[in-house]
């Protein structure tokens, strides 16, 4: 067959916050297809790039006190590692927030718009007045108008399940600064979907989505395509739309071309490739797209509209995957279920992992579980109790009878050739993107192998000198069925394949090589390729991510940047703050006060201070005991409903979990002056 070329993407991530588990089912099924192809023979190029635009990564960026191009690099940096750790092989990782993605953004919105396909229109919207912002529904809350629950989002209630809009709600805020939303005129542009409504009745029937999806898209085409908003008011974090000060590109318009924009940047420093060819309105390419099932309007209703309209092709497949779940629940914070990438790869091998959703996952958009036993004693049963057994059995021999060369006959004739007829049907699984039924092939074909081991029993014939031919034979045929078994699982453990192109001295084993055995051919020492999963780790794995997770919660405290920056002062008034050295004697809750802590202090004066301080959140009263800090000694006494403050501790941190007391070490005792 001729060799196809494919660029295949995966969703490019929000760079607002580190990788989880969930991320990790579309990031490990798009590398595991990708591999797939590659291994066959096909001219594959993965590519993705973080999701750098929007408000959310400008709020978070704000947050960090750091520009967005900062968060958004510092994002960048974890986030490869990751992906490199799990093994995922993005030919380019690019970002949205490129010149690549600028240019091609501004001319697909061009080309649209030419074609006739963008109106404008004034709308009326939330705008925060102190923050001076638009606010989109997400960024307002207030009480549920049905139940009166407090602090809901603006399009739904998550007490009773009310959807509304937020001007409904009651008390309505601003979730950004606190302050009341009024309500303003402004000028937004709108894509024309409905101008599409039957190249998209064509192109969702075209064998491009699975039948599930466009039947689920098929209620919208009747319903009738409403007009997408594309534009955003200033401030944004994005493009300025070419010819309109003042009014940006919404995120959702130039992340999707962030995947050509990848490609395009590749194409700069990879002469097979180019962009042209893979783009144009009749390329013999292939795009494929892997998406989770909450963006599928994006990618299969505006995405190849906008493509259509501005002269480009479509995609050739969009793959949806379903979300997960962990131990049938949405992953939890509090279960502890909420696992970073990072957490993960501190406890455990990531190709437990990559084998564990390969074995779930398939075609369809059926959410996936993660149950955390069924995890542990999968991963055991299978890739170490059958697949690496079958190494096991036989490689000792080899090494120690044979000098590490394996035989020039073939023990089980019949059984090799069943296992190399098996190729094309996996492949096929492959494909067609169903894994789990890759797996459990190639998991059958593992037990055929040790039953077989078990019925020729080598260390039986080890134990007889007239069989040390069998012996030979059996052996090396035991190797022959491992080589073909870890060729067929190349694309989900990679590294285990590395490991094993090791041990068998080949070279990189590729799926037509399936179609092969090794005979006369000098094997080196087995080394172990893989250690069962125990138990205790994940259960530590959950229990670190109690912790991890817990300090990311979204604090209810306002964000650094809406803490108004104080007048300047003069070095008198600086002079005038009596700073000094205090020992926390004791710390305790204060009842009734969800900030507050009572603290008990020793400046070296002959009574104790009493301040509250507000760090609750982040500081258990045990764990300040003994500790030395820095207070203001001379603020006037201050009534709370609580008692009087005397004073008060100096702490830095946007707030929340993440407060840390100032601690002075090196000798400073109480009562010292702080200067
Ligand atoms: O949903 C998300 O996480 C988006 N950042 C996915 C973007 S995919 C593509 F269109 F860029
Ligand atoms: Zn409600």
């Amino acid at each position: 067959m001729s060799q196809r070329k494919i660029l295949v993407t995966s969703a490019l991530p929000y760079a607002n916050g580190p990788l989880h588990m969930g991320h990790l089912v579309e990031y490990i099924q798009t590398d595991i297809w990708v591999r797939f192809q590659k291994l066959s023979g096909n001219l594959c190029t993965y590519v993705c790039a973080d999701d750098a635009h929007g408000t959310a990564i400008s709020l978070h960026a704000e947050k960090l006190g750091i520009s967005p191009e900062e968060s958004v690099a510092r994002i960048n940096v974890e986030r490869l590692r990751d992906f490199g750790d799990f093994h995922v092989a993005f030919d380019n990782y690019h970002s949205t927030h490129s010149d690549e993605n600028r240019r091609l953004s501004e001319s697909i919105y061009l080309s649209l718009k030419a074609n006739g396909h963008i109106v404008s229109r004034t709308i009326v919207q939330a705008y925060d007045p102190e923050k001076q912002m638009f606010l989109a529904d997400r960024y307002i809350k207030g009480d549920c108008p049905k139940c009166g629950a407090q602090d809901q989002y603006g399009d739904n209630c998550e007490v009773c399940g009310a959807t509304y809009s937020p001007t409904e709600l009651n008390n309505a805020r601003s979730a950004i600064s606190g302050a009341a939303p009024v309500y303003k005129e402004s000028e937004h542009f709108f894509f024309k979907l409905s101008d599409f409504a039957d190249f998209l009745r064509q192109w969702t029937r075209s064998g491009a989505i699975s039948t599930e999806i466009a039947n689920k898209l098929a209620e919208w085409l009747d319903a009738g395509l409403q007009d997408w908003d594309i534009s955003r008011d200033a401030p944004y974090f994005g493009f300025e739309i070419p010819g309109q000060p003042g009014k940006y590109f919404y995120v959702w318009l130039d992340a999707p071309i962030g995947y050509m924009a990848a490609f395009e940047n590749l194409c700069q420093r990879r002469k097979d490739l180019d962009f042209d060819e893979y783009w144009h309105k009749d390329s013999q390419c292939e795009v494929h797209h892997f998406i989770g099932k909450d963006i599928v309007n994006f990618h299969c209703l505006f995405w190849p509209a906008m493509l259509h309209g501005a002269n480009y092709r479509t995609p050739t497949r969009v793959n949806v995957h379903g979300y997960l779940t962990i131990n049938g629940e949405k992953m939890s914070k509090s279960r502890g279920t909420f696992i970073t990438a990072r957490t993960y790869l501190e406890h455990l091998d990531p190709e437990y992992l990559r084998y564990y959703y390969a074995a779930k996952l398939s075609s369809r958009i059926d959410d996936l579980d993660l149950n955390t036993e069924d995890f542990v004693q999968r991963v055991n049963a299978d890739l170490v109790g059958k697949v690496v057994n079958i190494a096991s059995r036989n490689a000792g021999f080899i090494k120690k009878r044979f000098h590490g060369q394996l035989s020039a006959n073939d023990g089980a004739p019949e059984l090799t050739a069943q296992f190399q007829a098996a190729a094309e049907g996996i492949a096929g699984h492959y494909e067609g993107r169903e894994f789990g039924k890759a797996m459990r092939e190639i998991m059958a074909l593992a037990d055929k192998a040790n039953a077989w081991i078990d019925e020729v029993k080598p260390w039986v014939l080890a134990r007889e000198p007239d069989k040390t031919l069998l012996l030979h034979d059996v052996c090396s045929t035991g190797i022959n069925l491992f080589r073909l078994l870890m060729i067929y699982l190349k694309p989900v453990l990679p590294a285990m394949a590395l490991k094993v192109e090791a041990f068998l001295n080949v070279a990189p084993l590729t799926w037509q090589d399936s179609q092969t055995l090794l005979f006369n051919h000098p094997v080196n020492t087995f080394e172990p390729l893989m250690t069962r999963v125990e138990a205790d780790k994940v259960a530590a794995m959950i229990d670190a991510s109690k912790e991890v997770l817990a300090s990311m919660e979204p604090t209810r405290q306002a964000p650094a940047w809406l803490e108004p920056v104080a007048d300047e002062i003069t070095f008198d008034d600086f002079a005038r703050v009596d700073l000094r050295i205090a020992r926390i004697v004791n710390a305790e809750l204060v009842e009734g006060a969800g900030k507050l802590l009572r603290l008990t202090l020793d400046i070296g004066e002959p009574e104790p201070r009493n301040v509250f301080a507000g760090i609750k959140s982040a500081y258990a009263p045990e764990a300040l005991v003994g500790k030395h800090t820095v207070m203001v000694a001379n603020l006037a006494p201050r009534k709370m409903k609580f008692g009087v403050s005397e004073g008060m501790v100096l702490a830095a941190g946007p707030g929340g979990k993440e407060l840390w007391i100032l601690e002075p070490h090196e000798g400073a005792q109480p009562g010292m002056r702080v200067m």
